[in-house]
């Protein structure tokens, strides 16, 4: 990615960088891959990002949005995407989430459990509306990803097991303000291997097959979640995800009754690479055994390395001296406030501008106030 470094010298750090540019090519590579196969539908997961003017940008796209929280619902509607394209899903929505997705009028209740149908129900009935909803069914499929990011096993909170389906489709068959339209899965997150989708695919495939034999039942809509990775490794040589293959594994894997319409949950692969932490050396420290860039950016700026031991590229934007080897961390007081450990970075001094890269996706979205500091800034490229 070229940064625009001499614009960066009069921004204070540490703040998110967006190249709009890239984040639009993403989203129409996403679009027209999609477009390919009849009744394909992306929502954007908001949860990745959810920065004002990206959402705008992301509704011009046409996608529509994936919620997990009343405020996700609102910032949804406020960036303009609208309510038929807004999909609701969470393990505990309260009273006042499903009112405000009721009275906004969403496309569809991610449902994953029998007492959040009965709450859905009441809060219908008082409205005298139909809330239309999925079931989200737990596939019981691992992903080859991070144990904090699989949900899709049994053993995780999401979902409904295949033992349950039964009892809850029955539950919602007798309920007058709900209709069943469809059914949700989502297996986890930085998945790179279609493998996985392959095998969530056959899950889809079975349970179809079950509860059209069983019940005669055969459902609109098919959501599949999200999940799809990116490159942390390089961003430069992989800026946009290979969408063309990851459509095609669904299109050429599920097996959908005539009209059938499919949908996407997408969050990292969409906003990941063009989101840039820029933070500053505030200092070089040369210990015994080892030699720390401290930086001015932390863990509650960029999470994921401390929560997940996630990867994310460092660059120093300023040195283009042989590189040295660095533990490259951050101000916070607590020793997991370490970006990367034994890095070769660019020889450093205090003051480089630094580039934490392919942070736009649960970056900015999961930064935190901790040790009262400040939350980062975003700055899109079309502002410099
Ligand atoms: N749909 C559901 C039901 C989800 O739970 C998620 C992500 C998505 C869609 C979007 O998944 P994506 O396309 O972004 O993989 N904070 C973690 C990732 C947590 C993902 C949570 N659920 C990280 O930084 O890696």
């Amino acid at each position: 990615m070229n940064f625009p470094v001499d614009a960066f010298a009069g921004i204070e750090t540490p703040f998110y960088y967006y190249d709009v540019a890239l984040l639009e090519r993403t989203l129409a590579a996403a679009q027209r891959e999609a477009a390919r196969y009849d009744g394909f539908h992306v929502h954007y997961a908001i949860k990745a990002n959810f920065n004002p003017r990206l959402l705008k940008i992301v509704a011009q796209s046409g996608m529509g949005a994936d919620c997990v929280s009343g405020g996700e619902v609102r910032a949804a509607m406020d960036a303009g995407i609208p309510a038929a394209k807004v999909v609701f899903a969470g393990v505990g929505k309260t009273d006042k989430e499903i009112a405000l997705a009721l009275d906004a009028g969403i496309f569809c209740f991610n449902v994953e459990s029998v007492p959040e149908i009965e709450a859905i129900e009441e809060l219908a009935a008082q409205r005298g509306v139909v809330a239309r909803v999925a079931v989200r069914i737990n596939p019981n499929v691992g992903a080859h990803t991070h144990a904090n990011i699989t949900t899709g096993l049994a053993e995780n909170k999401f979902g409904i097991n295949y033992e349950q389906i039964d009892e809850v489709i029955d539950v919602i068959e007798a309920k007058s303000h709900i209709e069943l339209t469809g059914l949700h899965f989502h297996i986890g997150s930085q998945i790179l291997v279609m493998d996985d989708f392959i095998a969530l695919c056959g899950r889809i495939n079975e349970l179809q097959e079950l509860l059209h034999d069983t019940r005669g039942l055969v459902l609109p809509h098919i959501n599949v979640g999200g999940g799809l990775g990116i490159r942390y490794d390089a961003p430069d040589k992989y800026p946009i995800p290979d969408f063309e293959l990851y459509f095609a594994t669904y299109a050429n894997n599920l097996k959908l009754h005539p009209g059938q319409q499919v949908h996407f949950e997408l969050g990292r692969s969409i906003v990941a690479q063009c989101g840039t932490l820029i933070a500053r050396a505030t200092y070089v420290k040369r210990g015994t055994c080892k030699q720390f860039i401290i930086l001015d950016a932390g863990m509650n700026d960029l999470v994921r390395p401390a929560l997940y031991d996630a990867y994310h590229r460092i660059e120093n934007l300023t040195s283009k001296k042989p590189d040295g080897v660095y533990d490259v961390v951050g101000p916070v007081c607590e020793s997991s406030d370490v970006f990367c450990k034994d890095r070769r970075i660019p020889e450093t001094a205090r003051g480089d501008i630094m580039a934490i890269r392919s942070a736009g996706a649960y970056g900015e979205a999961m930064a935190f106030g901790y040790n009262c500091r400040e939350i980062p800034k975003a700055v899109l490229s079309t502002e410099l």
